[in-house]
């Protein structure tokens, strides 16, 4: 018998209620909330780990799981900042676990369960739903990048408060993301959209946060969506846009007709208005070769770090330049040769404060982290965005069922390209 077990009994011994953790007062709620997003009926996870039998049978494969930290999926580090909600297990949590499993997985009382309120949930609650109007049928293999223009229905000023993304087909859609467009570019992407054959047209590239629109949020499968912080929204016109890009890809699904749909919160108000943004070097953007990665290089940096406050009314017509920003939350994105991320607040006095830390970078686990407290950024502070690549040989990843053969990478859009670009909500 394990030390741990005494304790337990220990404790049980003079505080009766106590005792081991039992599946319905303590396993299934944090079972629910650290893992039920993805384990579920339908979820991503390759088997569901919503009963206790299941929870039971696979003792073998969970325990290594969670111990060596593979899940739940959670790649930043939490000592940079606080996040909630935080996907990874709390140490108590994972003591806990450990500790039912040694006491072999009791039920329990059914009477002692948790509410169902203390659960993750996602999206708070559905106000609008838009889904794309006609199926698209993805046939290019493996990948298929492809944007939708969707009707915005609302005939008033509304804010977003919150979005999903439900695919029509989970096994297809890679990721996408979603934009809006404001009215004064909408004949422009829908004269795009009405030129090519079928629903949407191929494309790589999105609204230009500059005049054009603005991002809403992107999803990555096992995402529930999320409801922005408290008290803020993106303003949407009435006579504008959606706009969505979704990578597919057909290689575990073979083509069948996707409808993918919006699930949106909206408000009439909201006390600050918000904004979603892409930080990256635009020099990587527009100069060829300034992200260059070497072939078979084993650790390669890029950084970028700027003020933002002279230009952010150029991100958000309703931003004043000059005006300090708050920062509320943040993720990094590169592709398949990514090492790690790192991004933070340089403060005018030399300072740094750290934001989101990705030790080692995980591609398939591009999340995003919400701060416990938003962070105000002053102006003469700077943000930065910082990404380490591994090209070496010995680090090829294996695209689609092939391993890359080494070679020169630079900025791209396409899975065989590298990018280095953080994304933030803010507010003033
Ligand atoms: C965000 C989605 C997500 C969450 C949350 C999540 N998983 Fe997973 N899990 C996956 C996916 C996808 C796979 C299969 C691919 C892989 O192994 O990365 C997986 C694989 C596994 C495996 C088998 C592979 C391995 O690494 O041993 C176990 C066991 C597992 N998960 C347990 C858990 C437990 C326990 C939790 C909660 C404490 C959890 N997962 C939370 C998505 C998730």
């Amino acid at each position: 018998m394990r030390p741990i077990i005494l304790l337990a009994l220990a404790v049980s011994a003079c505080a009766p209620v106590a005792g081991p953790p039992t599946w319905h007062r303590d396993i299934q709620p944090l079972v629910k909330e650290k893992c039920g997003q993805c384990h579920h009926p339908g979820g991503i996870g390759p088997f569901e780990l919503d009963s206790l039998a299941m929870m039971r049978a696979e003792e073998g494969r969970v325990r290594p799981a969670v111990t060596s930290r593979r899940m739940p999926p959670w790649p930043a580090s939490n000592s940079c900042a606080e996040y909630a909600p935080n996907g990874a297990l709390t140490d108590d949590q994972l003591a806990l676990l450990e500790l039912w499993y040694d006491s072999a997985a009791p039920e329990g009382d059914p009477k002692t369960a948790a509410p169902q309120s203390l659960l993750a949930t996602g999206l708070s609650r559905v106000d609008r739903t838009v889904t794309m109007s006609e199926p698209f049928f993805p046939q290019k293999s493996p990948d298929e990048y492809r944007c939708f223009v969707l009707d915005w229905p609302e005939t008033a000023p509304k804010f977003i408060t919150g979005f999903n993304v439900v695919p029509g087909q989970p096994q297809l859609v890679h990721h996408a993301n979603l934009f809006f467009i404001h009215p004064d570019s909408v004949a422009a992407y829908q004269a795009k959209d009405d030129a090519a054959p079928g629903a949407g047209y191929e494309c790589y590239n999105f609204p230009s946060p500059i005049g054009e629109g603005g991002w809403i949020g992107t999803f990555v499968p096992g995402s529930l969506g999320a409801d922005f912080p408290p008290q803020t929204g993106l303003k949407i016109l009435p006579g504008s846009k959606l706009f969505i890009q979704v990578h597919y890809n057909i290689v575990n699904g073979g083509p069948k007709p996707d409808r993918t749909s919006i699930e949106l919160k909206l408000e009439d108000k909201v006390r600050r208005e918000g904004s979603v943004q892409a930080w990256a070097d635009p020099k990587w953007m527009s100069t060829a070769g300034a992200m260059r990665i070497p072939k078979g290089a084993a650790d390669v940096t890029h950084r970028f770090s700027m003020d933002p406050t002279p230009y952010l009314s150029l991100a958000n017509r309703s931003f004043l330049d000059g005006q300090p920003i708050k920062l509320y939350m943040a993720t990094a994105h590169m592709h398949a040769w990514g090492k790690s991320a790192r991004m933070e607040i340089e403060r005018a006095d030399g300072s740094k404060d750290c934001l989101v830390d990705i030790p080692k970078w995980q591609f398939h686990w591009q999340l995003p982290y919400s701060l416990k407290d938003y962070k105000v950024l002053n102006p003469g502070d700077k943000l930065s965005v910082e990404c380490h690549w591994d090209n070496s040989e010995a680090n090829q990843p294996v695209i689609n069922g092939v391993r890359q053969a080494s070679k020169e990478i630079n900025w791209g859009a396409r899975t065989e390209d590298e990018m280095c670009v953080g994304g933030f909500f803010i507010s003033q």
